[in-house]
């Protein structure tokens, strides 16, 4: 069985959303479980969360955009992170990362980017998308991977949505994707 946590922030219930639909990716793998920990409005996760992750085969981190970076909740839980990090605890497990916000770009790969650099920094195994963007002429917004984003998932939800208008529906489709080849990149290197 390969573990998958999703450890993720969301402020108002939009990137929660979409852990939702990774998780449901995820767990949709085969021989997988996938367990979502929400970090709180603090940027804390319980001492069970952290041996979650400790545990997991992989860590999949998700935050919304703010300010063309993670919030500042996000990167309290990174910061913290140095912990497992000194005995490099999550050495050789899978990462992957999303981000949610409300522009199409929005810089969201600016989040991404730290995302990576935060999987890095605990010697993970980065898994990107592995889905061909939706780019052409007869390209419809609810495709998958219509954001077109390879280094970790992209999701848009319009600043006006509530949590159940957006993230858009191709995006939750795309984000089950992502979460079902992260687990079955997990499953792959499961020792
Ligand atoms: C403080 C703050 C900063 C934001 N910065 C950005 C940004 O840089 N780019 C963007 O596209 N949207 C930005 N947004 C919009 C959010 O990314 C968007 O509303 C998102 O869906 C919120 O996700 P959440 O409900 O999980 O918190 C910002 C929102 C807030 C509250």
């Amino acid at each position: 069985m390969s573990k998958i946590a999703i450890v993720y922030h969301s402020g108002y219930g939009h990137t929660k959303k979409l852990a939702e639909a990774v998780q449901a990716g995820a767990a949709g793998a085969a021989g997988t479980s996938a367990e979502l920990i929400a970090i709180t409005a603090e940027g804390t996760i319980t001492d069970a969360e952290w041996a979650a992750l400790d545990a997991a085969d992989a860590i999949i981190f998700g935050s919304p955009t703010y300010m063309g970076t993670v919030s500042w909740q996000f990167k309290k839980f990174a910061d913290a992170s140095s912990k497992p990090w000194f005995s490099q605890k999550w050495k050789d497990k899978i990462g992957a990362g999303f981000t949610n916000s409300a522009t199409m770009n929005g810089d969201k790969l600016s989040t991404l980017h730290y995302l990576f650099t935060f999987g890095m920094q605990h010697s993970m195994i980065w898994v990107g998308t592995g889905l061909m963007p939706s780019n052409s002429k007869a390209a419809q917004r609810n495709d998958i991977n219509y954001v077109g984003s390879f280094s970790g998932l992209m999701a848009q939800s319009p600043s006006d949505s509530s949590p159940e208008e957006g993230p858009l529906p191709g995006d939750l489709e795309t984000a089950k994707l992502f979460g079902k080849r992260v687990a079955e990149t997990a499953a792959q290197f499961k020792k």
